[in-house]
């Protein structure tokens, strides 16, 4: 329900009733106490000095003409000027009713339907995919997965690393190592670079061939193209199989890669040379917008960079895959580097001014000890080998809680646990800021983690099992607890709004912790299965149980994470 917009029309002709002009954009907010009621607006405070009018007198005067009749039961104006909402509890019943069977949990569908692309992911082929690509990957098909469910159309982009004078290397050892030792050597794609650099390194005649295969690759050679190819897929794979165990909705078909753009290249230059915003220093093409630090688009030697791939990238997916919005999940070391094409793209008119250009930057992963996450001995830690740690260690977790029927159900419910620690870890922090990595308190019953909702869930699950009977009748909201676990329910909607607005995936953790935080006081409060309960009050509770497990999986999911009925 978006009860927020519902409230700033009330208010809205509340200000119009009374014939207080506004011109600030004033709009309520979330109470930030119980005593305050469940919003509060402020906008008497904001409207003081223009008016030249005492706040609380202003205060006064809007709640005489605010709307009581269906959503709000009271009003009151508190300290300087405040005004605390509070919602009414025959509206939340009502509305909670409405939704009980619903599988959008009262969610809508936005009216203003976007086309929305979204880069994530995006590793570097000449590289093992490291924690940087699996934060892109887990925060980016959350975003992606959330702009969808709210109705807006998504185009996701895998700008995969596939080109650069790296791949000379690479293939020209791919071939010294011939058919038989090749599949051997790609299991580790980072030891098969190291050693390709140490072949670079010792051979002149092999760094002469490397050389000569860039410049190869480059004019379509047959033979080099298809020893790209051949490393390319190899490359992919292992990222597909990260892809696959994460259960993230990236396809092979995402993949637009860097050398797609290639082609479009020159023409980059050539726009920017034409709408006058191209400079020469010293033989290099360069772009200087507002900072001191220029853009360089195309090196002296002829070579184009990674802004200029990105550069073509904006303008295609611009002009051609006729966004309306584009998002880049990557790390925020690239602020400046993103900051400075999309200026660019839209100074060139490469991007029309009205697409929302965004980057939707995050921080390094860090270990306990606040260095950038690596493995004991140094080196990049195997994303594949991650995950299965953190199922392992959900295994060794879970394993006596439950009486598992079968070793199988054990192996899937900690699948779900170890993958979902995983990836609420990444998305509970506010993206932006770095994050430590700790298995302990990722895999913790208590706290913001994805065991403490899931276990909530399968709780529920468990409550709803043993009633066994159909549910049918009405939510009535008995009490304080009921009404802020009714109302928090109701509230999902502008969450998933407020999330989406930059990309923040946090919000929706936060919430679905506030979620279940609730229903234990609540739970724990409000007893369901015992014998002294009437019928009615019962059913009541039950239902606000269905619909707080509905809510619970409908947010895990749009987390790409999984619920299960036992833990
Ligand atoms: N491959 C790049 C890296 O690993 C990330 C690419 C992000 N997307 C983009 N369009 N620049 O740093």
């Amino acid at each position: 329900m978006k009860i927020k917009s519902k409230l700033n029309q009330i208010i809205k002709s509340a200000l119009d009733s009374a014939n207080i002009e506004t011109k600030e954009d004033i709009t309520i907010s979330d109470a930030t106490k119980p005593e305050f009621g469940d919003y509060q607006f402020n906008g008497a405070m904001k409207l003081a000095k223009s008016l030249k009018r005492n706040p609380r007198e202003i205060a006064l005067d809007i709640i005489e003409h605010i709307d009581t009749t269906t959503l709000i039961s009271k009003v009151e104006v508190a300290g300087a000027g405040f005004i605390n909402i509070s919602i009414d509890n025959g509206w939340l019943s009502k509305e909670l009713t409405k939704i009980i069977d619903d599988s959008r949990v009262g969610v809508g569908i936005v009216e203003d339907k976007k086309r929305i692309v979204i880069d994530y992911s995006s590793p570097n082929m000449a590289k093992e995919m490291h924690v940087g690509h699996l934060r892109s990957t887990i925060i980016g098909d959350t975003v992606a997965t959330l702009f969808e469910f709210l109705g807006h159309t998504v185009i996701r982009q895998n700008h995969i690393g596939d080109w650069g004078t790296q791949f000379g290397m690479l293939i020209a050892y791919l071939e010294e190592l011939g058919e038989e030792n090749k599949r051997q050597n790609l299991q580790n794609l980072e030891q098969f670079y190291r050693d390709a650099k140490v072949r670079f390194d010792e051979s002149p005649e092999f760094a002469d061939r490397a050389r000569e295969y860039v410049v190869k690759i480059q004019q379509g050679d047959a033979h080099c193209l298809k020893l790209w190819r051949e490393f390319i897929d190899i490359s992919l794979g292992h990222c597909e199989e990260v892809y696959s165990k994460l259960g993230v909705k990236l396809r092979k078909e995402d993949v637009r890669a860097e050398s797609f753009y290639n082609p479009m290249l020159p023409k980059v230059i050539d726009t920017l040379r034409e709408k006058g915003l191209l400079v020469e220093s010293n033989g290099a093409k360069c772009v200087f917008l507002d900072s001191d630090t220029p853009l360089i688009v195309q090196k002296s030697d002829g070579g184009y960079l990674y802004a200029t791939t990105d550069l073509a990238g904006l303008e295609f997916r611009a002009k051609e895959l006729k966004a309306d919005r584009i998002s880049y999940v990557v790390d925020v070391r690239q602020s400046e580097h993103f900051r400075q094409i999309f200026a660019i793209a839209k100074r060139a008119d490469m991007v029309p001014s009205d697409v929302k250009l965004e980057h939707i930057a995050f921080g390094t992963m860090m270990d306990r000890s606040g260095k950038p996450f690596k493995t004991r001995d140094g080196g990049t830690v195997k994303l594949i080998e991650l995950l299965d740690e953190a199922i392992l260690r959900a295994k060794e977790t879970i394993k006596d809680r439950d009486s598992y029927s079968n070793s199988e159900d054990l192996d899937r419910v900690a699948e779900v646990i170890g993958i979902g620690a995983i990836k609420y870890a990444d998305l509970s922090i506010n993206r932006e800021s770095n994050y430590i990595f700790s298995w302990d308190k990722m895999l913790s019953f208590d706290g913001n983690t994805a065991l403490y909702i899931q276990y909530a869930y399968a709780r529920i699950s468990s409550i709803l099992r043993r009633y066994n009977r159909e549910l049918n009748g009405n939510i009535a909201i008995g009490d304080e607890l009921e009404h802020r676990l009714a109302l928090m329910i109701l509230k999902f909607e502008d969450t998933l709004l407020k999330a989406s607005e930059n990309g923040y995936p946090h919000i929706i953790t936060s919430y679905l912790y506030d979620l279940v935080t609730l229903f234990m006081k609540f739970y724990e409060n409000n007893p369901i299965l015992k014998d002294n309960i009437d019928t009615e009050t019962q059913i009541s509770r039950l239902l606000l149980s269905k619909l707080t497990a509905n809510t619970i999986k409908k947010g895990l999911e749009i987390l790409g994470i999984e619920v299960v009925e036992r833990i």
